[in-house]
């Protein structure tokens, strides 16, 4: 079996700092790479920043920069923010970088040896926000301003000579890859619009720019620039040792698992991409996912709208592990989210600290007073004990197919549901009521701790600082952090030493 994974972020341009929309792909990517780790699988979790092409240029310009001193300086900003997210990416890929040059080059040039792609020349609407070409029906006059109906981000009139992709030519090899991987494009409602999309029809693609000199070089004719997309896109395969690929990276690697995305750049990622690596005869990758936006009131949170929230404020506020817990509990994966502060509290104060930390606070200082800070023995555990313990081995299959089929929310709903059932059940167990009888009282406890262990485990993608001083308990260090260990009903050697340890999550006093 493979047991290999590997996942992205889109790379982002350096033409702004980060926000909330970047903070939450990367969360939700990180997410899904650390549960891949303790699942067992070798990950490879790519992010990075997409520095070529007009829009970066034009950026550069406004800021009085040159444009790879611009992006060097915003680039580290992303950089930090993966740092700030305790993100756990492998890598992080700047397009300026020369293994990146050396792959795009080289997938241009098998691109143009068999004929895909021909010299002629573009007319028509050009977005330098989207850094994409609109055909005039997809372009529409918003208050005297041409814009692109999709996006709403103003457009230009662009006639220049420029190479074209044949990208007609892989309509129906498109249709067919759609078809045979049902699951190539997820969410399902935005498949249908890809598939509609390609179904009506595709033209040649634009893919050189002649006009301006930020880009890579075209290897055959140094006056034009490869287009920004072709050149971003390549990074997947660039940060694997593209073009060696009899490498162990590439090899092992690829196709990519999954393209995790925002729903703007779909189109990008389940057309052009997989035609790109079809005709050079390459496979595409397994699956790309278009997630929602992250709204700020009615509208798409964006660099260009300027109604941007921090990311870093909130986290200064309120900590890394409270903003990761809210964006993937709270947006409905797949669908436009609104962010707001009320929410974000009320996670912390109700699943956090009354739930989760509660929990290990009570259960913890409870134990130390009655037999001291070590594992009880057990006796025989009884149906409640059971049942309670079962139910993680009874829904091992459904978390994992939940995040295979990327559920986050009931693969979330899952563990609050845990947390509840475990105060639950102490409760009702009522141990203080049990002094007498040491054998139950033994029982209860380590049942107890078996599920602060379970659920510590679960919470490892979530909230992985929070997880892993609730881990500390049990001494589990981070390379200890297993999946399948939630199975187990005895995990916890009887005897052996716990921690204890401090208060997981403070509640947030709200004044009015
Ligand atoms: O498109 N809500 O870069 P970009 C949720 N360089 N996610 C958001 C978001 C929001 N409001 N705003 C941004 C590009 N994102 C290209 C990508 S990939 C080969 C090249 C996230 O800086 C989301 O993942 O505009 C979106 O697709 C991406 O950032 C766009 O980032
Ligand atoms: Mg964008």
């Amino acid at each position: 079996m493979n047991k290999n994974y590997y996942i992205t972020t889109p790379i982002y341009y350096p033409s702004a700092k980060p926000h909330m929309g970047h903070a939450y792909s990367s969360i939700v990517v990180d997410f899904f790479a650390r549960f891949k780790r303790i699942e067992g699988y070798k990950v490879f979790f790519l992010t990075g920043t997409d520095e070529h092409g007009l829009k970066i240029q034009r950026a550069a310009e406004k800021n009085k920069k040159k444009p790879l001193e611009f992006c060097d300086e915003i680039s580290k900003t992303f950089k930090e923010l993966s740092k700030t997210l305790n993100l756990s990416n492998n890598d992080f890929i700047r397009t300026t970088e020369k293994r990146h040059h050396k792959s795009v080059q080289n997938l241009w040039n098998i691109l143009e040896k068999k004929g895909e792609i021909y010299l002629s020349k573009y007319s028509g609407w050009y977005s330098v926000s989207d850094e994409a070409f609109y055909s005039d029906d997809e372009t529409e006059t918003r208050d005297d301003v041409k814009v692109a109906k999709s996006s709403g981000s103003s457009v230009e009139w662009l006639e220049e000579e420029s190479y074209f992709f044949k990208l007609s030519n892989w309509q129906n090899k498109l249709l067919e890859l759609y078809e045979k991987s049902p699951s190539f494009i997820l969410p399902k409602s935005r498949k249908n619009e890809v598939v509609s999309f390609v179904k009506s029809g595709l033209k040649d693609l634009s893919v050189s720019r002649k006009s301006f000199s930020w880009g890579i070089k075209v290897p055959s004719n140094k006056e034009h620039v490869i287009y920004v997309w072709l050149d971003a896109l390549t990074n997947y395969l660039s940060a694997i040792n593209y073009p060696d690929t009899n490498s162990d990276m590439y090899k092992n690697f690829w196709p990519a698992d999954l393209h995790m995305i925002g729903k703007d750049i779909l189109r990008f990622h389940a057309v052009y991409w997989p035609a790109f690596l079809l005709a050079a005869d390459l496979p595409p990758p397994k699956r790309v996912y278009g997630h929602g936006w992250i709204l700020s009131g009615e509208e798409k949170m964006s660099k260009s709208k300027g109604n941007i929230l921090d990311p870093v404020e909130i986290i200064n506020e309120h900590g890394l592990d409270a903003l990761r817990y809210y964006l993937l509990k709270e947006v409905s994966f797949g669908n436009d989210g609104n962010i707001s502060k009320e929410k974000l509290i009320s996670c912390i104060n109700s699943d956090l600290a009354n739930n989760f930390g509660n929990l290990c606070q009570r259960v913890l200082a409870f134990t130390e007073k009655n037999i001291g800070l070590q594992i009880p023995q057990i006796d025989s555990l009884n149906k409640e004990d059971l049942i309670i313990l079962n139910s993680y081995s009874d829904n091992y299959q459904n978390l994992i197919d939940f995040i295979n089929n990327q559920n986050i929310n009931s693969y979330m709903n899952f563990i609050v549901d845990q947390m509840f059932k475990a105060n639950k059940y102490f409760n009702d167990q009522e141990p203080w009521k049990k002094k007498e009888d040491t054998k139950r009282l033994s029982t209860i406890i380590y049942t107890s701790l078996e599920l602060i262990r379970k659920i510590s485990t679960l919470l490892y993608p979530v909230i992985p600082q929070s997880s892993l001083k609730a881990l500390n308990i049990f001494k589990i260090k981070e390379n200890e952090i297993y999946i399948e260990t939630i199975k187990n009903n005895s995990f916890l050697k009887s005897g052996s030493a716990i921690n204890k340890i401090d208060i997981l999550f403070k509640k947030v006093i709200v004044n009015d």
